[in-house]
């Protein structure tokens, strides 16, 4: 028999105007009451307070929710029409990943990131031009096109690290950063050195810290906040630098409409030879929209995902031990295929990416026709929130699940509706066999030659960065020694 979720609904609330972030605190559950103290209402002010949690403490907002309404649950949504729903059982999250795109689209759900990566990439792209653009971008990312870039991953760990020596402290997530952006736009664009790379590195990296900070993901979040009072205003800055960015982006392209050049493997090359079904190219803005995408999904993870693996290994001796021990058993000059096969190197990463996922939850779906999941009916319009973080965090998938405990991986497999860092189905990472190389790679080049001690005396918790969870900036290393 079905469970229509409206019967273990909280009720609709319309939320105050400025509340346009897609969460809000559902108000009129008995569990609700209890957890209010008895108060049968929910008082605006405390429903807004609730807004900011979500906004200032995203996973412990979604955990206290899951606590007190159960693995699936519901919250109304600003407008009052819709209803958002978070799911993390497996079943349910096979039920969505398996969904037909008639059923369940994704791209609607991103809207809040067209103000950074613009209408035409392939995050907001839905139907058949979101498939074309998954089978042009794939290929580079995966096989021996993404085995091409092991060398340059380790060239350019070497030398953003080649000025470190005894006692250097460093900031880990810019280094990390350094290094992820690098790689990207050598893939994306196959540029390396010259005035607009440099320029485009420093204007990206500005770009997207400028939505780093809890101000910029209010800018995500709430619209009405998005307003240019010149270069000094949070959002005048971001039009400002996001200006700067495209502006070099568009005299890339133009150079290469100037000076086509067959013999360039890069994706930028690839996407401008492509035709759509109509037998036409991509226009400008359709290219600057996909290389941004590519540029901001393809370095922004990664960085913060190498960041978190530095600060389980230099945390946690064992785990230290453990990995050095393998790496060990692997010549320093290894090809980088040999050190992407090593299993712990390997299972670290996947705990990693297990215990603070980068991306809470996948991309929101909306549900196109009444379509049954896990027993819930939901009706059109409902917009479905597959947690990625409630799913890494089950007891019985995952014994004590709060523990860093990369053996795990080693025991047993999970299936994809029980680990899935890459989100799943027709919208599952196109980056993520390239961003678990990188992180390979990263990682033994800097454990192999740098010995690095944490500066930090309290654990690093996780914070928002923009859409995504990353460890706090204020994450340091000091170099020990070289070894
Ligand atoms: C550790 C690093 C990374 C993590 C944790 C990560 C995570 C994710 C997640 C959760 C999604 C949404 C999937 C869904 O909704 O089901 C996604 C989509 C995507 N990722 Fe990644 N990603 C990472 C690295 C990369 C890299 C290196 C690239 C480079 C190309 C990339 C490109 C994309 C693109 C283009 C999409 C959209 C796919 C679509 O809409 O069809 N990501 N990623």
């Amino acid at each position: 028999m079905l469970v229509r979720l409206w019967e273990l609904d909280y009720g609709q609330q319309r939320l105050p105007h400025f509340l346009t972030m897609t969460d809000s605190i559902p108000e009129k559950s008995a569990t609700v009451k209890r957890s209010l103290n008895g108060s049968p209402k929910m008082p605006r002010w405390k429903r807004q307070l609730w807004g900011f949690r979500f906004l200032f403490r995203p996973l412990e907002t979604v955990e206290a929710r899951s606590q007190t309404y159960g693995e699936n649950y519901r919250v109304s949504q600003p407008d009052a029409k819709t209803s958002l729903v978070y799911f993390s059982t497996p079943k349910a999250l096979e039920a969505i990943f398996t969904a037909k795109p008639e059923q369940l689209s994704a791209g609607r759900g991103n809207q809040i990131l067209e103000v950074l990566l613009g209408k035409y990439g392939i995050v907001l792209l839905e139907g058949e031009a979101h498939q074309r653009q998954r089978q042009l971008l794939m290929p580079p990312f995966h096989g021996d096109r993404m085995r091409s870039y092991g060398k340059l991953v380790q060239a350019i760990t070497a030398q953003v690290t080649q000025g470190w020596k005894p006692g250097t402290t460093f900031q880990v997530r810019p280094v990390m950063q350094s290094i992820s952006l690098q790689v990207i736009l050598q893939a994306v664009l196959g540029v390396e050195n010259g005035t607009r790379y440099e320029a485009l590195r420093q204007g990206l990296t500005q770009m997207l810290d400028r939505f780093g900070s809890l101000i910029g993901a209010m800018l995500l979040f709430y619209p009405v906040l998005r307003k240019d009072w010149g270069a000094w205003s949070p959002w005048g800055r971001f039009v400002r630098s996001r200006q700067r960015v495209d502006d070099l982006i568009y005299a890339e392209i133009a150079d290469r409409r100037r000076h086509p050049d067959t013999s360039r493997t890069d994706i930028l090359a690839l996407l401008m030879e492509a035709r759509d079904e109509n037998g036409q190219p991509l226009s400008d803005v359709e290219l600057r929209d996909e290389l941004i995408t590519l540029l901001f999904a393809g370095h922004e993870t990664t960085a913060s995902a190498l960041t978190w693996a530095l600060y389980w290994i230099a945390a946690l001796p064992e785990v230290r031990t453990k990995l050095l021990a393998e790496l060990a058993t692997i010549d320093a000059h290894a090809e980088p295929t040999t050190i992407a096969r090593l299993p712990y190197l390997t299972a670290v990463c996947q705990e990693t990416l297990r215990i603070y996922p980068i991306a809470m939850s996948s991309f929101p779906r909306t549900v196109k026709q009444p379509i049954e999941i896990a027993g819930y009916a939901l009706e059109p319009g409902t917009v479905i929130m597959p947690s990625i973080y409630l799913a890494h965090h089950r007891e019985e998938v995952y014994p004590n699940p709060k523990q860093f405990n990369p053996e795990r991986f080693l025991e047993r497999q999970f299936s994809p509706y029980e680990y899935l860092p890459f989100g799943g189905g027709d919208r599952r990472c196109i980056g993520s066999a390239f961003a678990l190389f990188e992180m390979k790679l990263v990682l033994f080049e800097l454990l192999l030659n740098w010995e690095l001690t944490l500066v930090n005396t309290k654990p690093i918790r996780p914070r928002r960065r923009g859409i995504t969870i990353a460890p706090s900036d204020h994450f340091k290393l000091r170099v020990v020694n070289s070894r």
